[in-house]
């Protein structure tokens, strides 16, 4: 892909993050992310590619936009999309941290089509890249990363999901000594952190949404880290979909090849409200500021991208 590219991605993220960013606290989840997904489907129809969203807000029947399948772009290259338009709309709502409007893209066929259900995931760094493996005990995975990362066990941050089914993992991570970030909501967000250096995230583990682990991937395989998970199929309707999705063995480790393939993709996301590693959005009187990181898998490039945005040079629809 044209690494022209990667800045009219910051541009489809920047939309849909400004789109919402007025419903930040206001209790309406789902009315945030239909400003969002409006924004973000808008915006992509001035991008030259032909993409195909693979994971995006739904079926066709269940959503009328960035469905799965759905066609977007104005021509260019075929490539594969993932889309999150607010990932972590319970933090939107309550105007907690963490909120992110993101997206994945890959040549056409290299993005796993992850059906919408649970997924098991491990991510860490690149200096600990080949130090993971998803069915060892916490404890053996700790050492591993804390020696790649030459600290102690208690000198690491692992972030869970703070669910009642990560109860065990939490008692393990404890016992064996690490530190542990419990987040309410919005996964995908700490696992790029577990991928850079400096933010004192060093690993994420737990049970996930499966569309957030592709997205999650996709960064990790961009910044040179490791990424594994499994599906987490609830009921005989779940494995029927990950078999329509061509996903055949559902107990089989996916590794980051497995999930994001081959050798070109790229990660965008921009922060909603306040990320560690970004800045929320901040409005002023005639416009807004946003914060985003973006990321090309070729060249390894992190960029952080601060923008300006003034409304009416722009003629931008602000709906809130
Ligand atoms: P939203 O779809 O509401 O934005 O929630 C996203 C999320 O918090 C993901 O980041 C995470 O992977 C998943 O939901 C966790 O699911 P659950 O809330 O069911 O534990």
């Amino acid at each position: 892909m044209n690494r022209e590219l990667s800045m009219e991605f910051v541009r489809v993220t920047e939309a849909a993050a400004i789109a919402c960013g007025h419903s930040v606290g206001r209790g309406d989840k789902n009315g945030a992310d239909q400003l969002a997904v409006d924004a973000m489907r808008k915006m992509f129809d001035t991008v030259n590619i032909s993409g195909t969203v693979v994971i995006g807000e739904g079926e066709m029947d269940e959503a009328p936009m960035l469905y799965i399948g759905e066609k977007v772009g104005c021509g260019g290259p075929e490539v594969d999309i993932a889309v999150d338009p607010v990932e972590g709309t319970n933090l939107v709502a309550k105007g907690q941290p963490g909120a992110i409007a993101v997206i994945a893209i890959a040549p056409k066929g290299c993005l796993l089509h992850a059906p919408d259900m649970y997924m098991d995931k491990i991510a860490v760094g690149p200096r600990a890249k080949g130090c993971i493996n998803i069915d060892a005990p916490i404890q053996e995975n700790l050492e591993r990363v804390a020696t790649a990362l030459e600290r102690k066990i208690k000198d690491l941050t692992v972030v869970v999901l703070d669910r009642e089914r990560h109860q065990g993992i939490i008692e393990d991570i404890r016992r064996a000594g690490a530190r542990i970030q419990l987040i309410t909501d919005g996964d995908v967000n700490p696992v790029v952190n577990a991928g850079i250096e400096g933010t004192g995230v060093h690993m994420y583990i737990g049970k996930g949404g499966a569309p957030e682990g592709v997205l999650a991937a996709a960064a990790i395989k961009c910044l040179g880290g490791d990424f594994q998970a499994r599906l987490c199929p609830e009921d005989d309707e779940q494995v029927a979909r990950c078999l329509k999705m061509g996903i055949g063995d559902i107990n089989r480790i996916l590794t980051l090849d497995d999930l994001v393939k081959g050798d070109d993709c790229m990660f965008t996301s921009t922060a909603i409200t306040d990320c560690n590693l970004l800045n929320g959005l901040n409005y002023f009187g005639n416009g807004v500021r946003t914060h985003t990181i973006s990321m090309r898998y070729m060249t390894g490039t992190v960029r952080f991208v601060d923008a300006v945005h003034t409304f009416d040079k722009k003629k931008m629809e602000i709906k809130l």
